[in-house]
């Protein structure tokens, strides 16, 4: 791994964005502005007017339509991937030709025979790579990972995961397209609950899975028609553990009356065989927590765990349900300087996809799918 050497340790991390648009700037820019070992020197999109907007509302000097040229440049570090689903892979693996640490959005690619060549790139490149699974990073989310690994709830048996979001039946652009997004909720959102669910309990031995489209979204919010979606908007499965613990997961973008301010429902939840606990996204600073024979109630996440040690964000300040999504670049940039693996890295995001496919082969076979021997 190319450790960003000591000599190097006063100098920033210096970091290009691929992809200007909706995640970049509302997670990845702030936590680079945030983390004092982090630059921002570039950034490229294939939309000149974005770009050109970001340019001044970031502050960057340099630009380029042409993800080669950012990978290729060689006053920077580390590379971060936020364009559409369908064109990670290829540039993940330019990235890693370059030496480039890389940081790409989930879901890594279109499949996992794409996320496994992305992965082998960036192994055989010795960079740090890692995947953008958000909620891992939740204070809750932290916090339970340590109640449930220390055996606070005693062996955990149940898994379970609702994400239910009350959106527009209008067109998604090229979220909405296999071709471009591989599929709909299931790999938007579902994806990030089956990824959390595996850092908690462990991999996934064998599932069964459905997804269904509701709504063919052949109108974009201004009125123009558009080739209808190809993607589900509901997404579920049922999955066992190698543990021995049982799982159900269930997404959908059509929730009616699940708007609570566009932000939607989110539950995940353990119950183990001494105690149970509860993450709501919406209220990433408590978590819900019972023992046997008492009620589910809320507490407070403990200070050590609204935040990633040595982080410096500020957990007076901002939304809690949008400021822990700043400790991703936290993560990064600590992986680079102090040469070790990322968490989650693109192994994380290869076993996500592995069992995000065998949801859609699931649903056509109408069969269980055994994974164990796929995952890495
Ligand atoms: N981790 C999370 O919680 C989270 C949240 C939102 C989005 N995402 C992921 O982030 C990625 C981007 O999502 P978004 O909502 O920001 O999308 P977006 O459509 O808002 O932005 C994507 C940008 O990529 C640019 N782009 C497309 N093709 C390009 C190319 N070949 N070269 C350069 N630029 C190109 C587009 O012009 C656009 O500006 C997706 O993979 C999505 O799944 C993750």
């Amino acid at each position: 791994m190319n450790v960003h050497s000591e000599s190097s340790a006063s100098q920033p991390i210096r970091i290009g964005i691929i992809g200007v648009g909706a995640v970049s700037d509302y997670h990845h820019v702030p936590g680079i502005r945030i983390d004092p070992r982090a630059e921002l020197v570039a950034a490229c999109d294939e939309n000149e007017v974005l770009l050109e907007q970001r340019k001044s509302d970031w502050g960057i000097e340099k630009t380029t339509t042409d993800y080669e040229t950012l990978c290729a440049d060689p006053d920077i570090d580390a590379i971060i991937i936020a364009t559409p689903n369908f064109t990670h892979k290829d540039m993940a693996i330019a990235a890693a030709r370059h030496g480039k640490h890389i940081m790409c959005e989930k879901p890594l690619g279109l499949s996992g025979d794409e996320v496994h060549e992305m992965r082998n790139a960036a192994v055989a490149a010795g960079v740090v790579h890692m995947t953008a699974f958000t909620y891992r990073f939740a204070p809750s989310m932290r916090y339970i990972h340590h109640l449930v690994t220390s055996g606070a709830i005693g062996a955990p048996r149940h898994f379970r995961s609702q994400r239910f979001l009350d959106w527009p039946e209008t067109s998604w652009g090229w979220r909405q397209y296999k071709k471009t997004a591989g599929a709909g909720d299931l790999f938007d959102m579902t994806i990030h609950r089956i990824d959390f669910a595996m850092d908690l309990m462990g991999k996934i031995d064998k599932l069964c899975g459905s997804v269904a489209q509701f709504c063919s979204r052949e109108e974009t919010t201004s009125g123009e028609s558009c080739p209808p979606s190809d993607v589900d908007d509901w997404s579920a499965l049922i999955g066992v553990f190698q543990n021995g613990g049982v799982g159900v997961w269930e997404g959908t973008t059509v929730a009616k009356g699940y708007n609570f301010n566009g932000f939607g429902h989110e539950l995940a939840e353990i119950n183990g065989s001494a105690g149970t606990v509860r993450y709501h996204l919406h209220e990433p600073n408590k978590i819900w927590i019972g023992k046997t024979g008492q009620d589910v109630d809320a507490i407070d996440v403990p200070e050590e765990y609204l935040k990633p040690s040595g982080s410096p964000r500020d957990v007076t300040q901002g939304k809690p349900a949008d400021v822990f999504r700043y400790d991703l670049i936290w993560e990064f940039c600590s992986a680079i300087t102090e040469g070790r693996d990322a968490m989650p890295s693109f192994d994380h995001g290869l076993n996500a996809q592995i069992i995000a496919d065998a949801v859609l082969e699931s649903n056509t076979s109408g069969s269980w799918i055994n994974v164990q021997h796929r995952l890495v």
